[in-house]
Parts: C-alpha cells; structure tokens; sequence
C-alpha cells in the first residue's frame, strides 16, 4: 500500500495522480484543490478508469501520505516570462501547503514554480529535514537537454544542474566530446526557451512533467537509490547554501540520500555560481 496526496490537482497534479495509478505506483490518493468542481471531476474520472485505488478527498489525510506532492499554484503564460516571476503570486498556496504538512512523516516532492524556491521556503517552514525535501525540474531540464544533444548528434548522457529557471546549467564536461562555448550557449539559450514553445501552443506542460514525477515517485518508494537530478537546500555543497538547486542526488525511501558533488569545467562552474547567487538572492525574500 502506497499513499500519495497531490495539493493542486490541476494539469500537472491531476496527471501525476493518474499516471501513478495507472503505472501500479501507488493505490491510495489523497487529493486536495481549492476548486470544489475540480476536484469533483478529477475523482470522478480517477474513479471511471476502474483501477483498484482508493481515493480521500480529506485534507487531513496528507499529513499521513507517503509522499505529498505540492503541484498547487499558478503556472506561467505567455506574459509571464521566467518561473522566478511566480514567486509572489504562488506564496499563498506554497503557505496553504505548509498547513496541510503538521506531523507530515514522509517524502514532500515540489514541483509548483518558482519550483527551487518554493522548495527551500517549505523545507523552512516545515522543518522538515533537508533529505525529505525533493525539488523536482533537473530531470525534466535534463530530458530537454537530451533532445537539444540529440538533434546535434552529440552523444552522452544529459544532466542539468542549477535553477529550474533562467539559470540552469547544461553539464557538458562530462560528455564523450568536447563541445565549445558558442554551441554551449546557443543550447542553453534553447533549453531556456523550450517550455514557453509549449505553453504557447497548449496552455502547459503536461506530459515530460507528469512521466518524470511518477518515475520520481516510485524511486522514493522502491527505494531505487537511482543516480538522479533534483533541487535539494544546499548547505555548503558546491559552495552554495542558503537555497535550494538541482543538484546530483540519489534517491530513495527516505527522500535524498546524498548529494554527489561533481568537478565542473570553468563555464559550468561559472553558471553555477551565478544560479546560487541567483536562487539565495530569491530564497532571501521569502525566509529570513
Ligand atoms: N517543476 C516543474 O518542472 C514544473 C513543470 C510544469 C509545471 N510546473 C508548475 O506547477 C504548477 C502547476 O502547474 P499546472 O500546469 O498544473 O497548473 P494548473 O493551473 O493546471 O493547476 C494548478 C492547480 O492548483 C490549484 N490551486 C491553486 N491554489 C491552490 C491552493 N491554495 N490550494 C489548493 N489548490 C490550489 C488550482 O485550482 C489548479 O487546479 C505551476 O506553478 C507550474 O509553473 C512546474
């Protein structure tokens, strides 16, 4: 038996919800939203699937799940242009949460933007420990840096770190070849812009997200202790404390199990400092 509460039922939450069903992930959901309706009809069409799970719709229910997954909040739009341009009007539902987490004892998973923010301000306010605190967005960064390698014939495996923002950082030095700074930066231009393309087009992101967190999901419960990119509260790694980034991190039953801390090139290292710069200047706004 597997219980995941999902705040936020909406493109993202309502999908992981169902993809976790569907793939025998998990048989008990606990799904809260502030739209009556909404929520109503996700459950309703969560139901007319006929999977054997059982679904609460009673928020004090969340404290007891194995995993919360925090998907509340506004997406952007093509007014908004950066994730970190969220910050203020998704604080209210990033507080709702915090309610909704008293005697919480399992794996709380972020993905509602600014995701890596909103990661270390729950982390803080919760007092949850920093291990059971996952920011999700690396993996998602790294498949669309795996596309962009793809389309140029170059080989390896794609991993990004940094901020789920303006800030990422594409790892190239661990790649088989060598790959110089224009074509660097021309990519992370591209992976930058790649989910407003998507938003244009579709109102949001649905699929890579949903796919990567209900893979997310079942390495905590597995306890796969998979290799992995997540947004973890830094404290010192990288030489970065005072927020929350990607970062490469093993994952498994009790959240992060570690974090590895890789030899970057002077272009990569350069980038990450500038995220932490970034995502500490962010995180200060909000926690003091
Ligand atoms: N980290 C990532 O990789 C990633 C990927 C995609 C989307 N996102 C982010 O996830 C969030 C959700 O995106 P979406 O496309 O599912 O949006 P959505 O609008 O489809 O769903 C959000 C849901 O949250 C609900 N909600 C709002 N405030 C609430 C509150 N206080 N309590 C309970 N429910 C509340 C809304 O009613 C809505 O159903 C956005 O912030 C988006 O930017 C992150």
């Amino acid at each position: 038996m597997a219980r995941l509460a999902v705040v936020g039922v909406g493109r993202i939450g309502g999908e992981v919800a169902y993809m976790a069903s569907a793939l025998g992930i998990v048989d008990e959901l606990v799904l809260y939203d502030n739209v009556p309706d909404l929520l109503k009809a996700q459950v309703l069409d969560l139901h007319h699937t006929g999977l054997d799970i059982t679904i609460s719709t009673d928020r004090n229910e969340i404290a007891g799940a194995d995993i919360c997954l925090f998907a509340a909040g506004l997406p952007r739009n093509p007014t908004v242009k950066t994730r970190a341009d969220l910050l203020d009007a998704n604080l209210p539902a990033t507080n709702d949460c915090t309610s909704f987490l008293n005697g919480f004892s399992g794996i709380l998973i972020t993905v509602t933007n600014p995701m890596d923010t909103n990661n270390y301000y729950l982390c803080k306010k919760t007092g949850l420990p920093r291990e059971r605190c996952i920011g999700f967005g690396g993996q998602l960064d790294s498949a669309r840096f795996g596309v962009a390698l793809r389309h140029r014939n170059i080989s390896g495996i794609p991993f990004v770190l940094g901020e789920h923002g303006e800030h990422q950082v594409p790892v190239f030095s661990r790649l088989p070849a060598q790959v110089p700074a224009p074509l660097r930066n021309e990519i992370l231009s591209e992976l930058r812009g790649s989910s407003m393309e998507i938003i244009k087009g579709k109102g949001g992101t649905v699929f890579g997200p949903a796919l990567h967190l209900a893979n997310l999901v079942r390495m905590v419960l597995s306890d796969t202790r998979e290799l992995t990119i997540c947004s973890s509260v830094l404290e010192g790694e990288y030489g970065i404390s005072g927020c929350s980034l990607g970062v490469p991190v093993r994952i498994g039953r009790e959240g992060i199990l570690g974090i590895e801390e890789w030899d970057l090139d002077a272009w990569e290292t350069g980038k990450m400092t500038a995220a932490g710069t970034f995502a500490k200047n962010l995180c200060s706004k909000v926690v003091s």
